[in-house]
């Protein structure tokens, strides 16, 4: 598919008012996005487990205006309040979208999001938010021309979540999702995420993500700077090839469950993307020594204990620590007594593998 088939045909029905609410959840990247072009098009394929627990819940209240207006007329509250300085991220998203809903133009949009985990936890929220918000705006796209299919909404609504921010697109279903094209994955696209289809060995289901969170401040590096990083960077051609390469391996590991190859891979992903934050101009070091400290406590773990945990890590400190269902009891006492005393205060997510984002409500007036 390509850009212009999300422009929506001339819309078929009047909807005068509605109220729509997605849950939609995080995602964690095994291989990791990192370098982008114009138009939020990746550098390279990624893949990721979708998330469970971390999530957020948005609803949106449409309510037609008298008349149209050029610019998008939204109100955004967080947790129940007013919050202005959201706003500048959410006008980029609909300016970036407004071709491929027309409607918005018509309408006021009263957008409310919570999130399931701990406000500024250091863990990022825009995959979730901007995957649930773009869910409702697609939703109400199939009020007005209900002949939307169900394939095409979710195609629609992990390519809005893109324009959001490149990892929602990941966010819509679960449990594996590629994004990003890709030589060996028929139907992979730059423009959305697809669900995994290829052979996953049973060890994978149910998988464990336990979040580490050690350092809850506030980003030192936006992704969007950190994206930036990847231009001119004198590695970003090496590595961009190499994502294809490690897409490819992913595929035969998930198939054959092999834990030791999925390890090395999986971790060797996130220094690698630790790396490149360290080798670019400006450079930065966005691990903590508590997050050093966590890795080689895994580290000594799996070499004593004949388990199978590993770690991985987004653009920040925390440490997301992945293990499969039948280690829980052996890795999750160790999780609490050895690496706990390493995050802020205790604080930690008990996360799993999930199945992307659930429709609460969708209800509209006339
Ligand atoms: C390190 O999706 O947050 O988590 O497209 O600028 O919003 P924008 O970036 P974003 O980048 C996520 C980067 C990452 C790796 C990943 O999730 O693949």
């Amino acid at each position: 598919m390509i850009e212009t088939d999300f422009v929506p045909l001339p819309y078929q029905q009047e909807v005068n008012e509605a109220k729509i609410t997605w849950k939609s959840p995080s995602n964690i990247a095994l291989v990791k996005y990192w370098g982008k072009k114009a138009h939020q098009i990746p550098a390279n394929p990624s893949i990721s487990f979708t998330l469970s627990a971390c999530a957020t819940t948005t609803s949106v209240t449409f309510e037609k205006l008298q008349t149209p207006s050029k610019g998008s007329r939204f109100d955004f509250f967080f947790e129940g309040r007013p919050k202005e300085d959201f706003k500048p991220k959410i006008d980029q998203f609909f300016e970036r979208t407004k071709t491929y809903l027309p409607f918005l133009g018509s309408y006021h949009l009263k957008i409310s999001s919570s999130n399931s985990f701990p406000h500024s936890s250091g863990i990022a929220s825009s995959a979730s938010g901007m995957s649930a918000l773009a869910l409702c705006l697609v939703d109400f796209e199939r009020f007005l021309n209900p002949e939307m299919t169900e394939a095409h909404f979710i195609k629609k609504a992990s390519f809005l979540a893109r324009l959001g921010s490149g990892s929602a697109c990941r966010s819509i279903e679960g449990a594996l999702v590629q994004w990003g094209a890709h030589a060996g994955i028929a139907e992979s696209s730059d423009l959305y995420g697809i669900r995994y289809e290829g052979e996953v060995a049973a060890i994978f289901n149910n998988y464990h993500d336990t979040i580490l969170l050690v350092d809850k401040g506030q980003k030192q590096v936006s992704s969007t700077v950190g994206h930036g990083l990847m231009h001119g960077h004198p590695f970003s051609e090496q590595r961009f090839a190499q994502a294809h390469d490690t897409v490819s391996s992913l595929q035969s590991i998930l198939a054959s469950g092999d834990l030791k190859a999925f390890i090395q891979l999986v971790e060797s992903e996130a220094l690698t993307l630790h790396a490149m934050m360290m080798t670019s101009l400006p450079y930065f070091v966005l691990m903590k020594p508590n997050t050093l400290q966590i890795i080689n406590k895994i580290w000594a773990f799996r070499e004593r204990s004949d388990t199978h945990l590993c770690f991985t890590l987004d653009a920040g400190a925390n440490v997301h620590v992945l293990y499969p269902e039948n280690e829980k009891t052996l890795v999750y006492p160790f999780i609490q007594e050895e690496l706990l005393p390493f995050c802020e205060k205790r604080q930690h997510i008990c996360d799993r593998v999930g199945f992307g984002a659930k429709k609460v409500t969708a209800t509209p007036y006339n």
